[in-house]
């Protein structure tokens, strides 16, 4: 009997990739895999319905604490827009995302940075977009860390976003920085995207400050989860 791979392994079209060995960014070595394997979507995960909530339930968007567990740090909300590559909602997006707290330490047993806990605030949140493919995340602007063992990189303030397709087999994972932050120039990820432009596009913008709460700073950021307007890889 002849097995047949569901999986097409093979080199990837490096045109439409990062780098993924950044240098001086050792665990980019480490971590990424010298053969990818995909699964091509057939009609069933191609038309089925979003199934993602019922199996991994949102936690909400408010992770910042109320009253006396407030978090420390810049209170901020961060008003996310998932579109497609014509500029159209994507409604009932699953966004996964996490985040140091704002002395620059994550809440994770693999960080024992110098810079301290803050114990009411844990970082990740999960929850979906409305029909108009926005999600407002309520939280604190998260600090620049040091990777260990990399000569001095710090990394920017930024926050880690898992946004799942339709099913499981289609997640975009990417980052999204802050505007104006020095260490922005010398990121060692943000700047493996080859083009300014492309750079650019991972940059949140900071909406005035008459809009949203008054204790609050607003960012505004656009994921682009496919085609023209996603982020370029050249
Ligand atoms: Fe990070």
């Amino acid at each position: 009997m002849t097995r047949v791979s569901l999986y097409r392994v093979g080199p990837v079209d490096e045109a439409t990739q990062s780098p993924r060995v950044v240098p001086g960014y050792r665990q980019t070595a480490i971590r990424s895999p010298a053969l990818f394997q995909r699964r091509p979507h057939t009609l069933s995960e191609l038309t089925a319905p979003r199934e993602q909530a019922k199996r991994l339930a949102p936690l909400g968007a408010d992770i910042a604490g109320h009253g006396a567990n407030q978090a420390i740090g810049q209170l901020m909300h961060l008003r996310l827009k998932v579109v497609d590559e014509d500029g159209a909602p994507v409604g009932g997006t699953m966004v996964e995302m996490w985040q140091a707290n704002a002395a620059g330490r994550y809440t994770h047993p693999n960080d024992d940075d110098h810079a301290p806990v803050d114990p009411n605030f844990y970082g990740a949140a999960r929850a979906l977009t409305d029909e108009s493919g926005t999600l407002e995340i309520r939280t604190i602007k998260p600090g620049a860390y040091p990777v260990p063992d990399s000569n001095h990189w710090w990394r920017p303030p930024h926050i880690h976003f898992s946004v799942w397709g339709k099913v499981w087999l289609s997640r975009l994972v990417t980052q999204v920085f802050f505007p104006g932050e020095p260490l922005n120039a010398e990121d060692r990820i943000l700047n493996a995207i080859p083009s300014a432009a492309g750079r650019e596009s991972l940059i949140c913008r900071a909406a005035p400050t008459s809009e949203g709460p008054s204790n609050a700073l607003v960012f505004d950021f656009q994921l682009v989860v496919r085609g023209r307007a996603a982020t370029p890889a050249a």
